[in-house]
């Protein structure tokens, strides 16, 4: 730290938000957009239904209208100060089915919009290539991600969106949650057709099929490495997981093994990625569980182009135990509560702490620059008056989000190399993992509900105010 810079915060420091296009966009039949995998999931991935076709219950088929609205909202993340914006592009807008060999020109010109809108505000933009929207057809044609030859059709997609934006558009993560392939489901039944398009069975496939599923994407995650790297110098492109550390339930050394192994899930994606292999102990494992992966000498080449830096989404953290018994009606996502934790209205445990940790965990083991690009308090919001303007005193997310920017900045101040931090859903939008509306983490307040009324007016929260003035401080005004 010096007198000019009193946070641990570098000057350059990316601040802002991160959404997608699924969640926001609405639209879904404008623009000769095709039907994605969340158009047919009403209630999310934790319910299991799937409808044949978009019914009208299903939130995301309007989302906040941000199609018809990104200029207002842009200027609004401006006004606060953002210096990033993380969105995803809708796959099925730019290649409608997924297979075809030409893009869709509408679908481009819309993001051409956007981008002029956030180079209007000098908002940097960060873009997810696929952020849980495979276009519909490749889920029910090709069975999604199990299915190889995606690897051809997203190297296809990551192409068309690289030579029209690549000159404009610095950081490019190709996969939202890469590790979402392996999640195990017991909380979340749809996560499998929702993240990768698996329909065969959606629900429950075999670890075979999950394997395979992330080999497919693992290798077309590297290959938007290699295609940058060779023909777009430029750019740089991030891999990117969903960070849920485990810890042992106890100091028993079976926990500790089964905390390591919880972790391992989560993290052979990117030890490949920097490793350009499959780590030893995921060898094992395939192994030991009569698993085989169809890897070809044309992966294996793919696998060795390293990416410029690693993001990762950070809500929560949980336990692991050695004792089948306990994991048994845990915590959110497969894992054991932690009694030294509270937990939001969901259910996901907050730990600040956990975000110091992963960061100098993920530091320690890659050594490459790291984006938080997710991170927030999903909550009930009450609008209320306040001098006459509707708002939201939610004081509850200000208390997480100071919280874990303290943390980032610890692990700052520890040595790690962080990029940005864009928080989860600067503006509310459609929950993923339950399709609700009242599952609120922005700050602007969208006025739409989960009965699918409300006039989509947007309002500032209490919150809103509050990270534009960390924003203007890179940081100063976090309190410790
Ligand atoms: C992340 C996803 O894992 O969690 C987002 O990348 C999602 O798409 C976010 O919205 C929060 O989850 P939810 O279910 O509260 O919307």
């Amino acid at each position: 730290m010096n007198s000019h810079n009193p946070t641990p915060f570098p000057p350059n420091f990316l601040w802002g938000g991160a959404m997608t296009a699924n969640q926001t966009e609405g639209a879904y039949d404008q623009g000769g957009r095709g039907l994605s995998v969340n158009d047919v999931l009403p209630r999310g991935a934790m319910s299991p239904e799937r409808t044949p076709t978009p019914t009208s219950d299903n939130l995301k088929l309007t989302g906040i209208d941000y199609y018809n609205r990104f200029a207002n909202d842009i200027a609004l993340f401006g006004e606060m100060g953002f210096s990033a914006l993380r969105f995803s592009i809708a796959w099925s807008r730019i290649f409608p089915q997924g297979d075809e060999t030409e893009p869709n020109e509408t679908g481009l010109v819309y993001y051409d919009r956007v981008l002029d809108e956030l180079e209007r505000h000098g908002i940097e933009p960060v873009i997810t290539v696929s952020h849980y929207e495979t276009p519909l057809h490749l889920a029910a044609a090709y069975t999604g991600w199990a299915n190889r030859e995606l690897i051809e059709f997203y190297g296809r997609y990551v192409r068309a969106l690289y030579d029209r934006f690549a000159h404009r558009v610095k950081y490019w993560i190709p996969f939202n949650e890469l590790n979402s392939a392996v999640m195990p489901l017991q909380t979340m039944p749809m996560a499998s057709f929702m993240c990768t398009g698996i329909t065969a069975p959606a629900t429950s496939p075999s670890e075979q099929t999950v394997f395979r599923t992330a080999h497919n994407e693992l290798v077309a995650s590297q290959l938007a490495v290699k295609i940058a790297h060779q023909d777009y110098p430029q750019i740089k492109v991030g891999s990117m997981i969903g960070a849920l550390p485990f810890y042992p339930a106890t100091p028993n050394p079976q926990d500790v093994l089964a905390a390591m192994d919880a972790d391992r899930r989560n993290l052979f994606f990117i030890d490949a990625a920097i490793n350009g292999k499959y780590p030893g102990y995921l060898a094992r494992y395939l192994r030991d569980n009569n698993i085989t992966l169809d890897i070809t000498d044309e992966d294996r080449e793919i696998l060795t182009h390293t990416p410029d830096f690693i993001a990762f989404s950070y809500y929560m953290s949980a336990c692991a135990s050695a004792d089948p018994k306990l994991g048994e009606g845990g915590a959110f996502g497969g894992g054991i509560v932690n009694p030294h934790l509270a937990a939001s209205d969901w259910g996901w445990q907050i730990d600040p702490v956990g975000l110091r940790i992963v960061l100098n965990q993920f530091w320690d083991r890659w050594g490459i620059p790291l984006f938080v690009v997710e991170n927030g308090l999903g909550a009930k919001d009450e609008l209320v008056e306040v001098n006459g303007q509707p708002t939201v005193i939610d004081d509850y997310r200000i208390s997480y989000l100071n919280d874990h920017l303290v943390q980032v900045g610890e692990a700052i101040q520890d040595g790690v190399d962080v990029i940005g931090y864009t928080s989860w859903g600067p503006i509310d939008q459609v929950s993923a993992s339950s399709g609700e509306m009242s599952k609120r983490y922005g700050y602007i307040y969208v006025d739409r509900h989960d009965d699918g009324t409300g006039t989509l007016e947007r309002y500032r929260k209490k919150s809103y105010g509050w990270y534009s003035d960390v924003i203007r401080s890179n940081g100063a005004t976090l309190t410790r």
